[in-house]
């Protein structure tokens, strides 16, 4: 089976990983200031703030940034359940404006008309690791003095416009979940250039601790351990490798289905570095399912990314959510993500394209 994502760890990881086990220092400790100097270095931002998952980062960032009951949050219906999730945990609103169906991001030009008096924050999340159109997001942003969280996740070591994914807003938050670009195991980060928002995460993360056991916030525990630091200081020296595989890999897939009719690859925009955390096609003519099914009989995993526009889900129908996004819609019905992850080899790309080429006239 050629498997849709695979964590890429070496003999460097498990030595980072014995010596912090066998050091007795398990839990936060250095390992996790190093590694936030060097992700914040790595994004060229100020301050990164290291927690126990991409989710607890959204959380943190969204409570560090002031946002709070009644406050409203624009953000995509077409992404991962907890970009929307952590504006509720905040108790505060997403708003969900449709995407843009070329690029599956946020849609600029929709975002006007769902401001509200209550609007306080834009989140954009740079999906499948295309950045989202910040210089339109942060021209809304600062016409109508909104706070922009990226939601990085899925886009480490991206680049807009000659910027650093992670620093295009007031902060950015990443994940480092098994699937991504890089790993900790579970893990994530918020980078910011705001020293208040960095302040106000660092004692949220821990108990609202502004000294041990001086509580003067109602805090959480969303640290991140040393063990999983020591993993992602390995992990991010070679991430630009791993990126530089993977966009070459997603090329590959592009010069050998392009020319298919009823699938398109994806679309880069001008003036970006796309990190294909995912490659994602659009397969026409309602075909995609028996697509996915095809290329699974033939030992090559797929997967959705997203089945559902977010409202879509139970949860949020039964809190009331009565939105509808027709191009999140559409994409939901229409996407496959491909194989793309750098352990891939030419033969698994070769594999993969032939195996859609075989499709075309049968399937597709
Ligand atoms: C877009 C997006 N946001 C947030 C998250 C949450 O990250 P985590 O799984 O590390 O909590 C993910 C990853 O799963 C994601 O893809």
């Amino acid at each position: 089976m050629i498997s849709i994502a695979k964590p890429l760890i070496g003999g460097e990881e498990i030595d980072e990983v014995v010596k912090v086990l066998k050091s007795g220092l398990i839990a936060q400790g250095p390992k996790v200031a190093e590694f936030e100097e060097r992700f914040a270095e790595y994004v060229n931002v100020e301050h990164g703030v290291a927690t126990s998952s991409g989710t607890t980062a959204l959380h943190l960032a969204l409570l560090a940034a002031d946002l709070k009951k009644g406050d409203e949050v624009i953000t995509t219906p077409f992404t991962f359940a907890a970009t929307a999730n952590s504006i509720l945990h905040v108790d505060a609103r997403p708003v969900f404006v449709d995407i843009e169906p070329q690029t599956y991001n946020l849609d600029p030009q929709k975002i006007e008309e769902a401001l509200t008096e209550k609007t306080r924050a834009l989140m954009p999340v740079h999906l499948y690791g295309q950045p989202a159109d910040m210089d339109a997001i942060s021209q809304i942003a600062e016409d109508h003095d909104l706070k922009v969280i990226e939601d990085a996740a899925q886009a480490h070591g991206a680049i807009y416009h000659d910027q650093m994914v992670g620093s295009l807003g007031d902060a950015a938050c990443f994940s480092f979940y098994p699937t991504k670009n890089i790993t900790t195991s579970e893990g994530g980060m918020i980078t910011t250039d705001s020293s208040e928002i960095d302040e106000e995460a660092r004692i949220l993360r821990t108990h609202g601790e502004s000294q041990r056991y001086n509580h003067v916030k109602l805090g959480y525990n969303f640290r991140m351990t040393d063990i999983a630091a020591a993993i992602g200081l390995v992990q991010l020296r070679k991430l630009d490798y791993f990126n530089r595989k993977r966009i070459e890999n997603a090329q590959y897939l592009t010069d050998h289905i392009k020319n298919i009719k009823g699938i398109k690859p994806p679309y880069v925009m001008k003036d970006v570095r796309h990190v294909f955390h995912q490659y994602t096609i659009r397969v026409e003519n309602g075909k995609r399912d028996e697509l996915m099914k095809f290329l699974g009989k033939k030992g090559i995993e797929t997967a959705i990314h997203y089945p559902k526009a977010i409202y879509q889900h139970k949860i949020y129908h039964d809190m009331g959510f009565k939105v509808k996004c027709p191009e999140a819609e559409k994409a939901a019905e229409e996407v496959l993500s491909l194989p793309v992850h750098p352990g891939l080899d030419h033969q698994d790309l070769k594999d993969i394209t032939e195996a859609i080429q075989e499709a075309e006239g049968k399937i597709i």
